[in-house]
């Protein structure tokens, strides 16, 4: 049945007009079929000598698209059985933009298209990011979601505009304060829907479209699109083991705004030194620019005490600082929080209101009541422990495989570590080999803006099971062993 479908669509869509090759418009055609999920994972291919036939081509055409895309990951092959859809993209939305960018589409928003290089929304082993969610405590969560959804104000159910509920911008206040080292007030606190909400107000709101952002490089590919989105010309500033490093800017580059996460730097994992703090404090004093510190994993640090966030040792009002709950409690809940210096609060609060409306109240309620009754601090303290396991069982059990051969981040903090690659080793490549095993490596190349200088694996281990780390490493050690 799907067979009979590919034959049909690509005697459809093959154009005989000589302006692209048979061989191309096949690989494309596949390619594009197989993105939007028309394809679905596991489908089997026609034989080439048959689809050749059906089309009336070459044979080889036929071959080197297959060739192709098998190389690319689009497909694989089973000796005797013939070719099939790899599964790399049932995970995915339908509609994820992994496509080229469409000719209907803005200037911006082809680019940000363009962009879109790195799947999301996989799971398994090692997609970075992602929490252990089959030990989140449901069952609170739910209890007290219903409790507030039936006590709710009828008010709750109208569009708000306070920033927030109250309680909730106390709460966290409170574990800002106490945790973070951060200095607010619960009026200076606005609850939006996550990080990458809150990126993308503070660019439209403080910045103009051609201003210049200082971006990390390697860095945050949601920072890179949230900025580039709001019509900022971004310059990468490369990461040393101090993190950003300003010395490393163009000289004539003055920054409106500077993307930093000094905690954990994404994806390095380097902490910001405290002479590189100071550093970048007085330099957003006299260029007059904001720093944006993202504080997105901060909880999860194995070493020692948090390190206190930057926001904290500002003198001055230069820094908008960004939290979420994404990875504390789970990506899909969308909440996460600014706080703003006192001069802004109520442009932001305002201009929050009008862009994007605010509401969702009973959930915040269900959220505050989770952090005051502590079960927020206690399923923290438990995901540290198990996220400490997961990444010291990685790490060993890459080790062991591969010793020296193949260079581990630190891992004092967060939720992922970064394995670096030999130059001779191509990360995006070895990704596409190791997705038709449903084996998710990150590329540290596609994190640069500029020429990549490390390639490497981000390898995601807090939301991966103890037994398929292991199964996944010691696969991981395979692949890569006789590369190195
Ligand atoms: C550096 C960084 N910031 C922020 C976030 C969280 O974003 P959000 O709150 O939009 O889920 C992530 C998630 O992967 C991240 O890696």
């Amino acid at each position: 049945m799907q067979t009979d479908w590919i034959i049909e669509h690509l005697q459809r869509c093959l154009l005989r007009d000589g302006q692209a090759t048979l061989g191309q418009q096949l690989y494309r055609l596949l390619r594009e079929a197989i993105r939007s999920q028309q394809l679905k994972g596991g489908t089997a291919l026609p034989a080439s000598r048959a689809l050749a036939q059906a089309l009336q081509v070459g044979r080889n055409t036929v071959l080197a698209a297959y060739d192709q895309l098998l190389a690319e990951g689009y497909l694989h092959s089973k000796q005797g059985a013939g070719t099939f859809v790899s599964e790399v993209f049932a995970q995915q939305s339908a509609h994820t933009p992994l496509t080229m960018p469409h000719a209907g589409l803005s200037q911006r928003g082809q680019q940000l298209t363009a962009q879109c290089r790195l799947p999301t929304g996989l799971t398994g082993a090692f997609a970075p990011g992602l929490p252990e969610l089959q030990q989140f405590p449901h069952h609170t969560w739910q209890r007290l979601q219903q409790v507030r959804s039936k006590q709710a104000p009828a008010h709750w159910w109208h569009y708000q505009q306070q920033g927030g509920l109250p309680e909730l911008r106390q709460a966290v206040c409170d574990y800002l304060q106490l945790s973070r080292s951060v200095r607010c007030q619960p009026e200076h606190i606005l609850i939006v829907q996550g990080a990458q909400q809150a990126l993308e107000l503070t660019a439209r709101l403080l910045s103009d479209a051609g201003d210049c952002a200082w971006m990390e490089d390697p860095g945050y590919v949601g920072a890179q699109a949230a900025l580039q989105a709001a019509g900022l010309q971004l310059t990468p500033v490369a990461v040393d083991d101090e993190g950003l490093n300003p010395a490393a800017a163009p000289a004539d580059s003055t920054p409106r705004l500077i993307y930093i996460t000094p905690s954990h730097q994404y994806p390095s994992g380097v902490v910001m030194s405290l002479q590189r703090r100071l550093e970048l404090l007085q330099l957003a004093e006299t260029c007059n620019s904001w720093i944006i510190e993202d504080d997105y994993d901060s909880e999860f640090r194995y070493d020692a005490q948090p390190i206190a966030s930057l926001q904290g040792l500002a003198s001055s009002e230069r820094v908008i600082y960004v939290g979420t709950f994404s990875k504390v409690m789970f990506p899909a809940l969308r909440l996460g929080y600014l706080v703003i210096p006192p001069a802004l609060i109520d442009s932001f609060r305002a201009a929050y209101a009008r862009l994007y409306r605010e509401g969702s109240y009973a959930q915040q309620a269900a959220l505050a009541d989770f952090i005051e009754q502590g079960y927020f601090a206690r399923h923290i303290r438990r995901m540290r422990e198990l996220y400490r396991i997961r990444q010291q069982l990685l790490r060993h059990t890459l080790d062991h495989a591969l010793g020296t051969a193949l260079p581990l981040s630190a891992g004092q903090a967060g939720m992922h570590l970064v394995a670096r690659l030999p130059a001779h080793v191509d990360d995006q490549q070895l990704s596409s080999l190791a997705a038709r095993e449903q084996l998710w490596l990150r590329p540290l190349s596609g994190h640069y803006l500029q020429q990549p200088q490390q390639n490497g694996l981000v390898l995601g281990y807090a939301g991966v099971e103890e037994t398929l780390i292991r199964q996944s490493a010691l696969r991981l050690a395979q692949l890569l062993e006789p590369m190195l």
